[in-house]
């Protein structure tokens, strides 16, 4: 769906300054309280102010996909688990929340080839870097600067969004950032990408593969984009929030006093009442079904056909389900004594990794496992010592049978497995989903197709608030303003 055409009434400069009278809207809709609805409930409230009514439609649990699973007493991160250094909104969240940073806790990490190590983390800085160099030869670095080129473009969108600009679709954002390049590497590979700056094939297939099945599950074919953004977080230092990171929802919908409806949004049509559009929300909770209208809605949860379960009535041209899949993936998570055996280490004492990646291989029936932390940790946690139980998080394409858990554990207490539709089956061909739907109805999930993690969500949740904002009191200059770099460097 193409942008709205900015309204011919505008032109008249009279109006524009009546306009900026205009009262706040009453009521704003945001279906979906995970990271992405709690953060647009916290963002439009400070862009239009505590009176404003926000209610937020949630179906399930507060959270969605941050969520913490319990193994023997002790909480674990079952999904979203870690954030970049350099995530600026979620630094600000915790900030504001008044929560904690995790402790780290060091741990080796590793790539497994099915049969052996074909990279083993060290100790050793100087001889990580050293194998590196001796495997992949430049290859390493020319990935670093790639990777670093692309961050560093993207961190303009703090700058945009603290002067208060906006983007009315996900390719002119992108645009603005990085120009047609940027909005490019939404349609090509990132294997392409890559062996186009001098990475070598053997470099993609071992250590790109590897990162990728660890966090997206996918191949080396995800785009560019994408890729470069899983791979900004493999390569520097992440962090977690003490506690859980589901606590930055909780914590976002108290501070803005959100009414948090728990029910099933089943439709929104459009209606409108003296000349303006009104949005009804149908929603079926425990008490049956009811119906509200607001002047708003935003919705956070993604719109593809196998997922999206309401309709939209009344809208002309209609608005479609976007052609796009989620990729299915199943999480275990595994109490138990690691078989270091199948991965070529007899004595379990001896065994050093914490965290062990896959490539490509056809015959392994997993694409990464961690021995994972609890989301408390006190001064006193160490990590368990490999001959010792300990609880493992097992990502996989397919619930792994019998066979497969006694491959990987000597022996276990319990496996609790979650199946769920991660993120996006990532396909270079397909355009990127529209961030509005209508006049005051926006989209926020689409920025998964950009790439899908917290961060993302947060920097979109933020442009979906000063769209809404911008779009209401008719401030077009800060919609889609080309030059951007050149004009925020001059307002300051
Ligand atoms: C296994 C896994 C690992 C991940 N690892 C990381 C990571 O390490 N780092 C990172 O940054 N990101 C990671 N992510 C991605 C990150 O978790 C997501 O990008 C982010 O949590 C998405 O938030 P969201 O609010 O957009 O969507 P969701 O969290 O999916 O929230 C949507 C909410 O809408 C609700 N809902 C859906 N339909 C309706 C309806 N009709 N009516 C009412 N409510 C509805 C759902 O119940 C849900 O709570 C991971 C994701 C998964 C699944
Ligand atoms: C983007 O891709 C198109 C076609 O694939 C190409 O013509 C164009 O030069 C590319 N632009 C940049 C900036 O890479
Ligand atoms: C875990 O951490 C959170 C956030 O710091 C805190 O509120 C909670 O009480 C802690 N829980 C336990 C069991 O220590
Ligand atoms: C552990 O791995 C070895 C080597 O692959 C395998 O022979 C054995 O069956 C596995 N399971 C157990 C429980 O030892």
């Amino acid at each position: 769906m193409a942008p709205l055409p900015p309204p011919l009434l505008l032109l008249v400069p009279a109006l524009l300054a009546a306009s900026a009278g205009r009262a706040p809207p009453r009521s704003i809709a945001v279906v979906g309280a995970g990271l992405g609805g709690s953060a647009v409930a916290y963002f439009s409230q400070q862009q239009f102010g505590p009176q404003v009514q926000l209610d937020v439609y949630e179906q399930a649990g507060v959270g969605g996909r941050l969520a913490t699973v319990t193994v023997n007493k002790q909480q674990y991160e079952s999904r979203g688990a870690s954030i970049h250094a350099l995530s600026l909104h979620m630094q600000d969240f915790v900030k504001t929340l008044g929560l904690k940073h995790r402790r780290e806790v060091p741990g080796k990490s590793a790539i497994f080839s099915g049969e052996h190590f074909v990279l083993e983390e060290t100790d050793w800085y100087l001889l990580n870097l050293f194998r590196l160099w001796w495997h992949y030869g430049i290859s390493f670095l020319r990935l670093q600067m790639w990777v670093e080129e692309v961050m560093e473009k993207f961190m303009r969108i703090y700058k945009y969004q603290a002067h208060g600009y906006a983007f009315s679709s996900l390719e002119e954002l992108l645009r603005s950032l990085g120009g047609d390049a940027f909005v490019n590497m939404t349609q090509r590979s990132v294997a392409e990408s890559l062996l186009e700056v001098g990475v070598t094939q053997r470099f993609v297939d071992d250590v790109i593969a590897a990162v990728l099945r660890s966090s997206y599950g996918q191949s080396v074919l995800v785009p560019a984009f994408a890729g470069a953004m899983s791979l900004a977080g493999a390569q520097g230092s992440t962090w977690a929030v003490e506690g859980g990171n589901k606590l930055v929802c909780s914590g976002l919908l108290k501070l803005t006093k959100a009414n948090v409806i728990p029910a099933r949004v089943t439709g929104i049509s459009l209606h409108s009442s003296e000349g303006r559009a009104l949005y009804q929300v149908h929603y079926e909770g425990s008490e049956g079904q009811g119906s509200a209208f607001y002047d708003m809605v935003v919705v956070t949860t993604p719109l593809h056909p196998s997922r999206s379960n309401f309709i939209f009535e009344n809208f002309e041209p209609p608005i479609a389900s976007f052609p796009s899949a989620f990729q299915p993936s199943v999480t275990s998570v595994v109490h138990g004594y690691l078989n270091s055996s199948y991965f070529g280490f007899p004595d379990p004492k001896l065994f050093p990794f914490a965290s062990i990646l896959t490539t490509d291989t056809p015959d392994l029936f997993f694409n990464a496992m961690d021995n994972i932390c609890p989301v408390n940790i006190s001064a006193a946690f160490r990590r368990k010592q490999p001959q010792e139980a300990a609880v493992w998080r097992v990502l996989s394409q397919q619930p792994l049978d019998k066979q497969q858990l006694k491959t990987l554990f000597r022996s276990y207490y319990s496996v609790q497995v979650m199946e769920w539709q991660s993120y996006p089956r990532y396909d270079s061909t397909k355009s990127l989903p529209p961030i509005m739907l209508h006049d005051n109805l926006f989209y926020l999930s689409g920025v998964e197709w950009v790439a899908s993690s917290m961060e993302m969500i947060a920097v979109a949740a933020k442009n979906v608030a000063l769209l809404a904002y911008n779009r209401w009191y008719q401030d077009l200059e800060k919609i889609d303003q080309k030059d951007l770099m050149h004009k925020v460097k001059t307002e300051l």
